[in-house]
């Protein structure tokens, strides 16, 4: 096999890599810090002096941190309980063999040390015995959801309306759909809080309605290829959805997953979730459980009857929740089938997998300086468990199947020019079944 290109990394002076390394993170780790010294109250009148104790220590191991992380201490190895330990532990000892000296954050693969950090944060959690399930990120996601309450609303009408007798809907009318929600949820990716820093970063526009000025950003559209394979006759109906942020993104997963379900393009939806806060606004089980309730809540008549409905949903089995440690580990996907078997053969059991985003985008590619003509299937390096596709606004400066030239005139046109991979205003959905 050929070799194959370096790990995207903070090594390169000026890449978005180093940007990230040097400023993004640690400044989502200090947000973290204020928001456990904001809750200090909090905490006293939950857990007594003790909590209060207990998250002033966690304070402690975060500062701590950053100060690893910026002066480029080596990547220590994890001591806490949790299962994955040995994984982390294992891939730190691969990949010092490898590069032949002790990894460190300025030095190292940017996947790696990027998850290594939520990874750091959920151990200093761990360090105690009241805060381990605290999640730092959490006000931040419902404040996600709660300020997308006007797209909400217009996009659960705009699809109760349009699919209130799915007997009538021709072939033509679903695909329509399809393709609709497809791109409202490609849009909906643009609304993550790591890339933010973890600012505020909300759904603003009617979500159908912007599709149009939107559509010419897509500058890889395999949607069609999607339709295809999800409207062939199959013996599994299964899709599996590899869920990213919560908020508005998450809303509009939900959406999606439904119109598979109201059409029968599909009869069961697998939800993967992680396990632990994770890329700031990454969905929990907890955040997926308190969107529903929230939206059972409304009183928006559509939005109600979907958060009822998809309540019913996971309560009978026609959406099935999964939690896996692999989704926030440091290998990239091409590892998944050596090193986390039972969710591979799972995956493979179903018919199409949707992966959500660009942190998922960055593991099916292993996060390589890929030169961006490279087919996507070749940037698979063979994980395929079975159809898959990736739903991605651009937010990391990697990016492979374009055509000869296509990267060169993006940015000769692009309004932020040399941001124009990072910005989150293009994206892609691309497609494959055959590697
Ligand atoms: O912080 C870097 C990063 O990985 C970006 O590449 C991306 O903006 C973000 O985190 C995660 O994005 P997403 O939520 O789309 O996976
Ligand atoms: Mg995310």
């Amino acid at each position: 096999m050929a070799t194959l290109p370096d790990s995207l990394s903070a090594k390169f002076k000026g890449s978005f890599a180093y940007k990230t390394v040097k400023d993004r993170i640690p400044s989502i780790l200090v947000k973290v810090i204020d928001v456990l010294a904001r809750s200090y109250g909090k905490f006293k009148e939950d857990y007594g002096k003790e909590g209060v104790e207990e998250a002033k220590g966690v304070v402690g191991l975060l500062s701590g941190l950053r100060n690893e992380m910026q002066t480029d201490k080596p990547v220590l190895p994890l001591t806490d309980s949790r299962a994955d330990v040995n994984l982390w532990n294992r891939y730190l000892e691969e990949v010092r063999a490898v590069q032949g000296s002790q990894p460190s954050w300025f030095t190292s693969a940017w996947l790696y040390v990027e998850c290594y950090m939520y990874r750091r944060i959920q151990q200093a959690f761990e360090a105690s015995t009241m805060l381990r399930t605290f999640d730092p990120f959490r006000a931040q996601k419902e404040a996600g959801l709660l300020n997308s309450e006007s797209p909400i609303q217009s996009l659960a009408s705009y699809v109760q309306q349009a699919t209130q007798d799915p007997a009538s809907l021709s072939q033509q009318d679903i695909h329509k759909l399809l393709n609709q929600l497809i791109q409202v949820n490609l849009w909906g990716n643009k609304c993550d809080l790591s890339i933010s820093g973890g600012s505020e970063n909300y759904q603003k526009h009617d979500p159908i309605q912007q599709l149009a000025s939107l559509k010419s950003f897509i500058i890889v559209d395999q949607t069609d290829q999607i339709w295809n394979r999800i409207n062939q006759p199959k013996t599994s109906k299964r899709v599996d959805l590899v869920v990213d942020n919560a908020g508005f993104e998450l809303f509009s997963d939900l959406v999606l997953a439904e119109l598979l379900l109201t059409t029968k393009l599909a009869d069961v939806i697998h939800f993967h979730l992680k396990v632990m806060p994770w890329f700031v606004s990454d969905a929990l089980r907890g955040d997926f459980m308190w969107t529903l309730d929230i939206l059972r809540a409304s009183s928006h008549a559509a939005v109600s009857r979907y958060g009822n409905l998809w309540h019913g949903r996971v309560k009978d089995g026609t959406w099935v929740l999964h939690e896996h440690d692999f989704w926030t580990c440091p290998h990239d996907y091409s590892k998944m089938e050596a090193v986390a078997p039972d969710l591979y053969a799972d995956l493979a059991k179903s018919h199409l997998i949707v992966f959500k985003g660009d942190l998922n985008y960055r593991k099916i590619t292993g996060d390589l300086k890929w030169p961006h003509t490279v087919p996507f299937s070749q940037a698979l390096r063979g994980f395929l468990p079975t159809a898959l596709c990736t739903l991605r606004t651009l937010k990391a400066d990697l990016i492979v199947g374009l055509e000869e030239g296509q990267a060169e005139r993006i940015e000769s046109e692009a309004e932020e020019a040399a941001d124009w991979m990072v910005s989150g205003n293009w994206a892609v959905v691309q497609y494959c079944d055959q590697l």
